[in-house]
């Protein structure tokens, strides 16, 4: 099939280099002529396993080709996948400016039967939105035969770190196709588009639009909640001195509630969650609606981080000042250099405001410009002086008051105790990641503390 994406960020690139992969021409068309010039070398400029190989396999198979034209794009696609970015504005809502100027160009250049399949994170109604934007760019054209169309919804549920694992094996595709003979063939199409999934077992899911959209926010706030659940309760766990990691081996074997996304921590970051349990709640204000539910998880997730850098200050005596702090791990989660809404770059703010040297590794992650990426440069400059980067997870202990665990980083997992105790000034270690059992730390000499461990 002839497919077009347009957008080269993290979705767009992860589902060209899959589409092409599965035997479809695909046409990726990114407005960043430089990013575009990188990929037609075959340089990938995100970390995602297997993805490299990917694109550069594809485009010596000439099924994957990068462009910077989107009347080209659309001239090529039967399927036409809309994934650019919906970052949040100012109230909280997705800013959808990129979607429909994708959505402008389409109206002004389609000339035969297409599906505009939404695949960014974008609120209900927007494939409607999406819709007339196609129609009002058709309608000024003057045609003596307007070619049909049907925008469809294709949420995307791929994991940073695992996402071409997870494009190529779904645990499902929901598609939203309008009702009618164009929504029909939409589906038909999209059918063929996602066939090689279905061999085994029937994994696409057809419903109407806006089931669709709001499935894809469902999903990512459910997950939330059960992150923002597991911390709260992990406090409650330390005031009432239970453990939380025996807490979730008591819950996880319940095949109701399952094993995952039940680790109690820092709080959720990413640069899905945050913005989507965000837009959600903008959704339902704006529908007359609230989200008691899942305003209350993203009150508990703002908050995590700033609790624990707390309980650090308590045990300094409510100063940091004179203090050195090491911090290992930076990205928001393990195995992609991404450091959107970590919850990292709280904690290097608010041990800085307090007075202490912050001494930070990670494996991707290596200044403070990539850390602090997007934040105004006035702030960066001030963080500068009290921020160093070290090249591995002893250097950043050198000399340190305490250990920070901020990512678990599988480097981290099983430290050399013993050196880590000499190279630490104080054997301290505050673990954002529960990833040590207490007991066995208290006798290996540290004090410890981790998230919900029944420490008061
Ligand atoms: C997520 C969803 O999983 C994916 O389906 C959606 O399409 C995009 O958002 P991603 O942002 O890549 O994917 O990260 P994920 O692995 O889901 O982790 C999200 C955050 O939750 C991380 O900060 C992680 O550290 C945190 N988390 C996860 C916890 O704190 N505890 C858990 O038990 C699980």
């Amino acid at each position: 099939m002839k497919i077009t994406i347009i957008g080269a960020g993290y979705v767009g690139l992860v589902s060209s280099a899959c589409f092409a992969e599965l035997g479809n021409h695909v046409v990726c068309v990114e407005r960043d002529a430089l990013r575009v010039a990188q990929l037609q070398s075959g340089e990938v400029p995100l970390h995602e396993p297997g993805l490299q190989e990917l694109v550069a396999r594809n485009l010596a198979a000439g099924r994957l080709a990068f462009a910077t034209d989107v009347a080209l794009g659309v001239r090529h696609a039967q399927v036409l996948f809309i994934a650019v970015g919906t970052p949040m504005a100012a109230d909280g809502s997705a800013d959808l400016t990129q979607v429909l100027e994708v959505a402008h160009a389409v109206g002004r250049h389609v000339s035969r039967f297409l599906v505009v399949a939404n695949k960014s994170t974008v609120p209900v109604g927007t494939a409607q939105r999406v819709h007339d934007a196609i129609a009002q760019g058709l309608a000024a054209r003057q045609l003596a035969r307007v070619p049909a169309f049907a925008v469809a919804s294709n949420p995307e549920f791929l994991k940073e770190g695992a996402a071409v694992e997870d494009f190529m094996r779904p645990d499902r595709v929901v598609i939203g196709v309008p009702e009618g003979r164009a929504g029909e063939r939409a589906a038909g199409l999209l059918r063929r588009a996602y066939a090689p999934f279905n061999r085994n077992r029937e994994r696409m899911v057809v419903m109407d639009v806006k089931s669709a959209e709001l499935a894809k926010y469902a999903a990512n706030a459910l997950l939330a909640t059960k992150i923002s659940f597991m911390n709260d309760m992990a406090a409650l766990a330390d005031a009432v001195g239970a453990d939380i990691e025996q807490v979730r081996r008591g819950i996880g074997s319940d095949r109701r509630i399952g094993y995952d996304f039940i680790y109690a921590g820092l709080g959720y970051g990413g640069s899905c969650f945050p913005k989507d349990v965000a837009a959600l709640c903008h959704t339902a204000r704006g529908a007359g609606q609230r989200l008691r539910v899942v305003e209350a998880v993203q009150a508990v997730n703002d908050a995590q981080a700033g609790r624990f850098v707390q309980r650090l200050l308590q045990h300094f005596g409510g100063s940091l000042a004179g203090r050195v702090i090491a911090l290992w791990g930076l990205t928001f989660k393990p195995g992609t250099d991404d450091v959107r809404e970590a919850p990292s770059r709280i904690l290097v703010r608010r041990l800085v405001a307090a007075g202490a040297r912050v001494q930070a590794h990670d494996p991707l992650v290596h200044s403070l410009e990539q850390l602090m990426a997007g934040d105004p440069p006035a702030r960066r400059a001030r963080l500068a002086p009290h921020v160093a980067f070290c090249a591995g997870p002893l250097q950043a202990a050198q000399g340190a008051d305490a250990l920070v665990i901020a990512t678990e980083w599988k480097i981290y997992r099983s430290p050399d105790f013993a050196a880590l105790r000499r190279a630490l000034r104080a054997p301290v270690i505050f673990d954002g990641r529960n990833l040590f059992d207490p007991a066995e730390l208290g006798r290996q000499g540290f004090f410890y503390q981790g998230v919900g461990r029944g420490q008061r």
